[in-house]
């Protein structure tokens, strides 16, 4: 097996890109990185500092200090700010609707892309997001872009929040969708759009198996080759 494989997910929100991502990384032995819950963490880290949103400043500073660590777990891979286990916190609605203006910060961006860059340098890597394919790892073995429609991903983000006991608005979460994937892809910085060497993957109507093991051939393929 080559060393440092580079697998890039990109799409919009809620497409299903962090599910078909854990599932590829335990399927190949590659490590997963969710960037979004890297921008999920540091903007709980500036609330829980007192920091208004959009204090591009304060939260500048803010990035030496905190320390985001992924550690394996069942089910889900755990998220540490500092020492703290924040995994379900960075899921809350708060985070959700107030991460995109943090993650338009040229400073957060930076920050966070060398990180990420730094665990692709020294693993093969399955890594989701929004600029994978287009800034962090241009150079990517594989790049997919995954989409649904939006009805779709608000269904399956209902889904989600009645399993863990929250209810919200179906009609609600379509307009949060909505109005986060505007601010993603209209963003200065690196913006969510498809690379130009990517596979778009449409997963409406599809079931997480169908994706998975689409998305396994290719890779399979490109390494084998
Ligand atoms: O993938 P997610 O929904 O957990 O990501 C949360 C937010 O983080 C997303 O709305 C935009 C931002 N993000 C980003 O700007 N760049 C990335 N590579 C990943 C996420």
């Amino acid at each position: 097996m080559m060393t440092n494989f580079q697998v890039a997910i990109d799409g919009p929100a809620s497409a299903g890109k962090s599910t078909i991502a854990k599932i590829l990384a335990t399927k190949l032995n590659f490590v997963y990185v969710d960037t979004g819950a890297m921008y999920r963490t540091i903007t709980l880290a500036t609330k829980k500092n007192g920091i208004a949103y959009n204090d591009e400043e304060k939260i500048k500073k803010l990035l030496s200090q905190t320390e985001i660590r992924f550690e394996p777990g069942t089910p889900v891979q755990r998220v540490f700010l500092n020492d703290t286990d924040v995994t379900d916190e960075i899921r809350s609605a708060e985070v959700t609707n107030n991460v995109s203006v943090v993650a338009s910060f040229a400073d957060v961006r930076s920050n966070l892309v060398n990180r990420q860059r730094e665990i692709a340098n020294s693993n093969s890597v399955i890594m989701d997001g929004r600029d994978i394919g287009t800034t962090v790892l241009p150079e990517a073995d594989i790049k997919i872009f995954l989409v649904a429609s939006v009805d779709e991903r608000a269904q399956r983000r209902y889904k989600e929040n009645v399993a863990k006991g929250m209810t919200t608005d179906l009609e609600t979460l379509k307009h949060e969708i909505e109005a986060r994937d505007y601010k993603d892809s209209h963003r200065q910085i690196s913006p969510l759009t498809q690379a130009k060497d990517a596979i778009l993957v449409d997963t409406t109507g599809q079931s997480i198996d169908e994706v998975v093991s689409k998305i396994a051939n290719i890779i399979e393929n490109k390494i084998s080759f």
